[in-house]
């Protein structure tokens, strides 16, 4: 199979620039700064991408020089085109003012990279610095009304530069430029395809794992979901999924999966809420949450399958988790620890399965829907490993547990009979450590908060706030403040990602 290196400087949108990659048919995977070129030897494309850095300071990430050498086709993105410039012998520099937003590019040259597309466009602009002077041999293909050198090319090094950002959606035709550097200039041949990897991925998990059992966590979200779908396909009755009930969950989660699962032959629930519940007592700090919670699922779920004939434990880890764990990934920072990669594994005696490890969640939900799994399940929002817990900010308790699923579930119904709820990311709600003053009748009240988080995201690196209908959020406030006791206000969160994060801890 074909495949596309692309180089992490630490951009927001590295993985969006895999996926688009993916998206056109063509395998992709996300490299550190420093990977060595002998490695990157045989891919058909590599892409270098965006980030926070000025390339010429000191500590900047750059990508090995050799690269250059390799005869494989390079686009470097934003930062990435800064990268190319500097290594080659041109010259950056800080532009003076941030260009940042829409721009207008006007192609200037004949270039396969523009192939197709119209003389001008619209692009998505997001930069410190710029190049002042272009190393020998390249030659500006476009510009923009702020930046004469938005795209550039090398065609003789096989080499490629835009200065904008073709991968996210603010750049209309950003799909296509990518698509030409892979087919026109790369000759890639488009064969990543999911039925393939199904077909391949059951093989290699009936070979890895021979004749012995595999155990699966599962959560009710779509990865492990899915995944479970796929063990049974792969190999039916040696498969053991086993649903904890962590006493975090959201309301009718436990019987949803009981009802889907439930009539599996090896399908096994354990109701562990009061375990967990009373170890979280008094603690608010949110990653002592995380890590408490961890804790005890790797102790609860060790004693559930102690016994089984299991030789495999099988996560549904995706790839962004991979990234994002991994000790030498770009220059992005850990934010919040995920217990789905961490942990687990080294503590139980089995061998680790992660089927979906390269891939991303779009894909994972195309092949639910290709092997069958029902659509309640595939449309499912994301929902944290660590569940209620980091939505109940503060201190948890049963209590807190019951107003908070009450009001959640106020949330999903009304945004689902607005019919809205497929093209959220997530719609959820959060209870807040705060009481406020309210009035209700003639009576004072003194009671507590709720904020409710709707976002649009590609992939939950980054998220944008929904602009919800004015009469949707009122149905959902005036809802919540009537049939949820101790809640007398709610509140709508308009942050978005960066500079916040889509869950509250
Ligand atoms: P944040 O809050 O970091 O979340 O913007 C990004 C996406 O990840 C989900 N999330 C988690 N998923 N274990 C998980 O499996 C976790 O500990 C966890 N924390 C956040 C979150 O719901 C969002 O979709």
């Amino acid at each position: 199979m074909q495949k596309v290196l692309v180089y992490d400087f630490g951009s927001q949108y590295t993985q969006l620039i895999a996926r688009r990659v993916r998206e056109l048919s063509v395998y992709s995977e996300i490299v550190p700064p420093g990977f060595p070129a002998e490695e990157a030897r045989g891919a058909i494309g590599i892409i270098l991408s965006g980030g926070p850095h000025s390339v010429y300071q000191p500590s900047a990430p750059l990508p090995p020089k050799e690269i250059f050498g390799l005869g494989i086709p390079i686009l470097g993105i934003c930062y990435g085109l800064q990268a190319i410039a500097h290594l080659l012998g041109g010259k950056v520099i800080p532009a003076g003012e941030r260009e940042y937003g829409q721009a207008e590019l006007e192609v200037l040259a004949d270039d396969p990279i523009f192939k197709g597309l119209a003389r001008k466009m619209r692009v998505w602009m997001s930069h410190g610095d710029r190049v002042l002077e272009l190393p020998s041999g390249f030659r500006p293909i476009a510009r923009t009304e702020n930046s004469p050198l938005a795209a550039i090319s090398d065609p003789n090094k096989r080499i490629w530069g835009v200065q904008f950002h073709p991968e996210v959606r603010h750049t209309p035709f950003g799909s296509e430029i990518i698509r030409n550097f892979l087919y026109e200039i790369a000759k890639a041949k488009g064969d990543w395809s999911l039925e393939d990897f199904i077909s391949s991925e059951t093989e290699r998990i009936r070979q890895t794992v021979g004749d012995q059992g595999v155990v699966l966590g599962l959560s009710g979200g779509v990865d492990s979901s899915v995944l479970a779908y796929l063990l049974e396909r792969a190999i039916g009755t040696r498969f053991y999924p086993v649903f904890v009930d962590t006493g975090l969950l959201r309301a009718g989660e436990a019987e949803r999966v009981q009802r889907i699962f439930g009539s599996w032959p090896n399908f096994k629930l354990v109701d562990a809420s009061e375990i967990f519940l009373s170890r979280l007592k008094g603690v608010t700090d949110p990653e002592e949450k995380r890590r408490i919670i961890g804790q005890t699922f790797i102790e609860v779920f060790s004693d559930s399958v102690k016994g089984l004939p299991v030789g495999f434990l099988a996560q549904g880890t995706l790839y962004p988790d991979v990234i994002e764990s991994r000790p030498v990934t770009g220059p992005s920072a850990t934010i919040k620890s995920h217990h789905n990669v961490g942990g687990l594994p080294e503590r139980l005696p089995f061998k680790l399965l992660e089927p979906f490890r390269f891939l991303f969640k779009d894909e994972v939900r195309k092949i639910g829907r290709i092997i069958g799994v029902p659509d309640e399940v595939i449309t499912r929002h994301p929902f944290p490993g660590p569940g209620l817990a980091v939505r109940v900010i503060g201190e948890i308790n049963p209590q807190n547990l019951d107003t908070l699923r009450k009001a959640d579930l106020i949330v999903e119904e009304e945004i689902r009979a607005a019919g809205l709820y497929e093209e959220l990311w997530q719609a959820f709600a959060v209870l807040l450590p705060v009481r406020s003053v309210g009035v209700m009748g003639d009576e004072r009240t003194y009671e507590q908060v709720v904020a409710i988080r709707c976002v649009l995201s590609e992939d939950g690196m980054t998220a944008d706030w929904a602009r919800l209908p004015h009469d949707l959020l009122e149905r959902v406030g005036t809802r919540i403040v009537n049939e949820v006791k101790g809640v007398n206000r709610v509140v709508y969160d308009i942050t978005s990602k960066p500079p916040g994060t889509i869950e509250w801890e």
